[in-house]
């Protein structure tokens, strides 16, 4: 036995259970009451201690080219700040380039993250180009062992409603699941031309110009494609209150939609673009209204939102500046890998949601729904990918004590109760009390397989 770690509790959806857990190589071996000390080479006492699985993020960019830039973190900074922050599998976007093959993209991408990620990752296609046949080459990916896609509805490379419904009925086909990121285009450039012309340049004119509605008429648009075309659907960033309403009422309908949201839309509101660093927090879907936020955290206490994932997209502070008499030049998205876990474990401690609720959101659900067999649960045969929290540590989030290379946080002051101890990836500790102690390229690409 290469470890044992005693006395811990341990987290699950069903419950919570006083146990030890032993570990082998890089897979959990063992989950008993009481397991004798033995040979065990390393041995934890865990007693006061949550032992939690590693968390899965199911939506980041790393190396992105997008804004007319680079997100600034590569597969390395994005993976070292996700161990440190309790995640031990991350999924990015993958951006097909025009023309391109969809294995061809995720070959091209897996050539840049193989030798940098410190943790296990996964890709998902953006698909831009359906062209020449391009669509078919979906069931290739599929059978390759990437079995999950996104349309974006907005952005230059956003796709038409009429390519939306083809990639549908083409994953139904194959056994995909397709992601949307669902914005209205069309209402988005129009209010943005209109702000423009008036003269209104600032963080605050990006959420006007994209408001509750513009999402919600988006969810309902996507949904009802998705419908057309007879297939499950995942919607990421769900950041409003009636597209809540939206999936409540299309599962109620007999359709299997997923809804994503996001630590950023249950901490803030739109009033952050009003605030001198307002556009440090631009991203899309923008924060939304208190009651979208309340709406977000009621919808996760009665089972609408499927997983917590971050969108985890950061930009350096003058890249952001870019914009700060233009929102429309401030490139989009902010940091949260690190953050997702601690936080969302940190509103657990203050009762706002369940422990055993956010392991089903931030570990089982992303787990079961993109086909990850041997992430999200701590069980005999599992990846001993593994998070040792104590509850009881205060920790106050400031850029120095993060591990991406963005130079600011939005999360900068956020006051959580618990924190991350050590992460475990299959077996080996990557993250020792604040500090960074695994190994760039450590990771390994998931290959996966969705249950029918
Ligand atoms: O603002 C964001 N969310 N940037 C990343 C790209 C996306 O839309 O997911
Ligand atoms: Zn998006
Ligand atoms: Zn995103």
């Amino acid at each position: 036995m290469d470890l044992l770690i005693k006395n811990g509790t341990l987290i699950s959806s069903q419950g919570k259970i006083k146990a030890d857990l032993a570990v082998d190589g890089e897979k959990i071996s063992a989950v008993a009451q009481s397991i004798p000390t033995g040979s065990a080479k390393k041995v934890i006492d865990a007693d006061g201690l949550f032992v939690l699985p590693g968390a899965i993020d199911a939506h980041t960019h790393l190396a992105m080219p997008f804004g007319g830039t680079i997100s600034s973190d590569d597969y390395f900074a994005g993976t070292r700040a996700a161990a440190c922050g309790g995640t031990t599998t991350v999924f990015d976007f993958a951006m097909q380039d025009f023309g391109e093959k969809l294995t061809d993209t995720v070959l091209r991408r897996n050539a840049l993250a193989a030798p940098q990620a410190a943790v296990d990752y996964a890709f998902h296609v953006a698909i831009k180009d359906l062209r020449d046949d391009l669509i078919h080459s979906l069931r290739e990916a599929v059978d390759f062992g990437v079995p999950s896609f996104k349309v974006f509805m907005v952005y230059d490379f956003g796709v038409s409603d009429g390519d939306m419904l083809q990639i549908l009925q083409e994953a139904r086909a194959c056994g995909a699941l397709i992601s949307v990121h669902a914005e209205n285009r069309e209402v988005i450039a129009s209010r943005v031309s209109q702000y423009l012309a008036e003269g209104h340049g600032s963080a605050w004119y990006h959420y006007l110009s994209r408001p509750e509605f513009v999402e919600a008429e988006a969810d309902e648009r996507a949904i009802r494609w998705a419908r057309e075309a007879d297939t499950p659907l995942y919607i990421v960033h769900l950041a409003n209150r009636e597209g809540v309403k939206i999936v409540e009422k299309a599962r109620a309908e007999g359709l299997t939609v997923y809804a994503e949201t996001c630590p950023q839309y249950l901490e803030f509101t739109c009033d952050v673009y009003k605030r001198p660093d307002g556009r440090n927090f631009v991203c899309s879907p923008p924060m939304k209204g208190q009651a979208s936020q309340d709406e977000l955290w009621a919808a996760i206490n009665r089972g609408v939102i499927s997983t917590i994932a971050t969108d985890h997209c950061p930009f350096q502070s003058y890249e952001k500046d870019w914009g700060k008499d233009d929102f429309t030049k401030i490139p989009n998205g902010c940091a949260g890998v690190e953050n997702m876990f601690p936080y969302m474990l940190s509103k657990a401690g203050e009762g706002r949601v369940s422990y055993e609720k956010v392991i089903e959101l931030c570990c089982e659900n992303p787990a079961r729904i993109f086909g990850c067999q041997t992430k999200g649960v701590l069980a005999p045969g599992k990846d001993a990918d593994i998070v040792l929290y104590d509850p009881q540590q205060d920790f106050t989030i400031t850029q120095d004590k993060m591990h991406s290379d963005c130079d600011h946080t939005i999360w900068e002051g956020v006051s959580l109760h618990g924190y991350p101890l050590q992460t475990y990836s299959r077996g080996r500790l990557v993250y020792d009390r604040g500090s960074f102690v695994g190994q760039e390229g450590w990771g390994k690409l998931l290959k996966r397989r969705l249950q029918p």
